[in-house]
């Protein structure tokens, strides 16, 4: 394994159009699987700690089960402020992790 790479998960757990959480040095990590690709951001909604794998994904955009924000799993970017009535608050986008394939396991770099 390369070093400042670390497993975090294998690619049989995750099917195409699902995600995962996993905790990995403290940190919570989401890994999606978009057509077959997979990507990993902070699992942790950056407006109130809603745990996005818990929320919905479709294509490359994960839906926060909190209060609807939306994040690219691709970038880590916030694509859709929450809704919550008339205020839109303006959030921060994801910690976007390096992902790499090895056989079955997804590493990604630390
Ligand atoms: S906690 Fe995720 S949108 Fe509010």
């Amino acid at each position: 394994m390369e070093s400042g790479y670390m497993k975090i998960a294998e690619k049989s757990e995750i099917p195409i159009g699902k995600m995962k959480k996993v905790v990995s040095q403290g940190k919570e990590i989401l890994i999606a699987n978009v057509n077959g690709s997979f990507y990993a951001i902070g699992n942790i909604c950056t407006h109130s700690g809603g745990d996005l794998s818990q929320g919905t994904l479709e294509g490359n955009l994960v839906t926060c089960p909190k209060h609807k924000s939306k994040f690219d799993v691709t970038t880590g970017k916030v694509v859709s402020p929450p809704k919550m009535g008339l205020f839109h608050p303006k959030i921060q986008d994801e910690q976007s992790y390096i992902v790499k394939i090895e056989n079955d396991d997804i590493l990604i770099k630390i």
